[in-house]
């Protein structure tokens, strides 16, 4: 079954965002990730089979993983547990939702999120590089380049692995693009100590994830995470470590200097690029292969790291 948009009477929409609808059950929340794909930032026509599964399930592994360095925000992800709370917070008929809800859901806590993107940076790509490129060349000294209050020597090729993870939050703007900051910056939005606790989580988080990665053929270049308070407690909250939150690269075809091929939307790009589109909405429905490569992509990016089908 292909999930492209969800419709649960009798339950309050709290936010739908590009891939997940998120519905509020009082003091919990309903997570579902949908089989939505975006790509160059437009939500496509065509679902992805298997992909919401692949994106819940992935988070499940890595909260499970990490759950000793922070506490998360799962409270359930069986499906019978689901249908329960479901019908206790209204649905007349859960029955009816378990086809479309198993295996690509979760009941978390609802916390109070903080205000920044918790984003960690392993290797120098995307904004970062832009940024970064950018810089030295205003620059044109062979100084240092301090980007958002982080040093980095002024050699660097895109790509290229950090000489350690950086932690380079950013601002959560409703519209358009988040905005690099420092962590500095980041500390005087949401206080010195919460800030530094954010960027200790972060790192951490992303270390123990990426050199388990390492060990299974895949390189987390860069990820965003999202941390929230409950009674005062910080909490790690939304996706984590998903294709969708994170730069995901084959190690085996790495090749720094260059940007690198996106571990599972490379088909989707690659064929949207041969179009006559202008990237803005509507995008255009898939053709039935590019669909199915890209089903696999993800299917093996579970395989590879969790080492289960699903
Ligand atoms: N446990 C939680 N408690 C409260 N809010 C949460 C929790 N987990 C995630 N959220 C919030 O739910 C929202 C998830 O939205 P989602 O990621 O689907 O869409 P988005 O961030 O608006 O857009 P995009 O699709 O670009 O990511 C985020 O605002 C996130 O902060
Ligand atoms: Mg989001």
């Amino acid at each position: 079954m292909i999930v492209t948009t969800t419709d649960i009477k009798g339950l309050k929409k709290h936010a739908t965002g590009k891939v997940r609808d998120i519905y509020d059950l009082g003091d919990s929340l309903l997570m579902i990730a949908s089989d939505r794909l975006s790509a160059f930032d437009v939500v496509l026509p065509t679902g992805i089979p298997d992909k919401g599964r692949v994106l819940t399930q992935m988070s499940l592994f890595w909260f499970d993983l990490t759950k000793d360095l922070i506490e998360n925000h799962l409270i359930s992800a069986d499906i019978d547990d689901i249908l329960a709370r479901i019908g206790k917070a209204g649905v007349e008929n859960p029955e009816d939702y378990r086809e479309m809800l198993d295996g690509r859901s979760m009941i978390t806590v609802k916390a109070q999120p903080t205000p920044i993107e918790c984003v960690v940076r392993g290797y120098l790509a995307g904004s970062a590089w832009k940024e970064y490129s950018a810089m030295r060349a205003a620059q044109g000294n062979g100084g240092p380049i301090v980007l958002h209050g982080v040093t980095l020597p002024s050699d660097m090729v895109e790509s290229q692995k950090m000489p350690q993870p950086v932690f380079t939050p950013s601002t959560k703007e409703s519209e358009g693009h988040d905005i690099n900051i420092s962590a500095e910056r980041a500390c005087e939005i949401v206080g010195k100590e919460l800030g530094n606790q954010l960027e200790a989580a972060s790192l951490g988080v992303y270390k123990r994830a990426s050199e388990y990665a390492a060990g299974r053929g895949i390189i987390i270049c860069d990820t965003k995470f999202e941390f929230g308070l409950l009674n005062c407690n910080l909490i790690l909250i939304d996706e984590v470590l998903t294709p969708d939150s994170s730069r995901f690269w084959d190690a085996q075809v790495y090749t720094p200097g260059k940007s690198q091929p996106s571990f599972d939307k490379q088909f989707v790009r690659d064929y949207l690029l041969t179009l006559d589109w202008d990237q803005t909405y509507p995008g255009p429905e898939l053709p039935e292969e590019i669909v199915e490569k890209t089903a696999d992509k993800y299917r093996e990016a579970y395989k590879r790291i969790t080492g289960k089908s699903l």
